[in-house]
């Protein structure tokens, strides 16, 4: 079942939250920001060992002080107009975070809006990318959620979701 969430991702109680990351894995400002403040500093020594991550992959650490198992950490790409293959690197960033999270038996599972803050991605067109990948994985998991943190991306979500 696929669900749409507005509000702090950090604050949900569930198998997983995916962290939209970039590649050294040692935070930043968005969603990185809020998840390495809430996660507490074994966080940042978890994600320092992971030594990086590719764009477009997804790499795993405990949740330390949030309240979640796991973290799983992808690294989005920088929105350059839509003809750099964009599209599939943002595709895989949600493919590659079901399929580690499936790999650790988790089966719920929130993501925030990959890409589309700091990296500009277009907002409604990211939303198409991700739930088409959510349908894929739908049957796979007893709980997705989409947690945006404005009611415009809420919305991109409602649409295609018909919620
Ligand atoms: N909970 C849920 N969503 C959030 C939160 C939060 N606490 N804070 C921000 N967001 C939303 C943003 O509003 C946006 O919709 O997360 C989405 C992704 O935006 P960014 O966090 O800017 O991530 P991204 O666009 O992928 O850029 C990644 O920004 O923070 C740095 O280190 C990060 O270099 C990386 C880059």
């Amino acid at each position: 079942m696929i669900q749409v969430h507005c509000g702090d991702i950090t604050q949900l109680h569930i198998d997983v939250i995916v962290n939209a990351a970039n590649n050294c894995l040692l935070g930043g400002g968005g969603v990185d920001g809020a998840i390495h403040r809430a996660a507490g500093p074994e966080f940042l020594e978890a994600c320092r060992a992971l030594k990086g991550c590719e764009t477009g992959d997804a790499k795993i650490t405990l949740g330390y002080k949030l309240s979640v198992c796991y973290v799983i950490h992808t690294v989005g790409l920088i929105w350059a107009g839509g003809t750099k293959g964009e599209a599939g690197l943002l595709e895989s960033c949600y493919r590659r975070c079901f399929e580690v999270a499936l790999e650790n038996d988790a089966r719920g599972i929130v993501f925030p809006c990959i890409s589309t803050g700091v990296y500009g991605f277009p907002k409604a067109q990211a939303a198409k990318i991700s739930v088409r990948v959510m349908h894929e994985f739908e049957q796979q998991f007893d709980s997705i959620i989409a947690c945006c943190f404005s009611q415009d991306d809420a919305q991109c979500y409602k649409i295609l979701l018909n919620v």
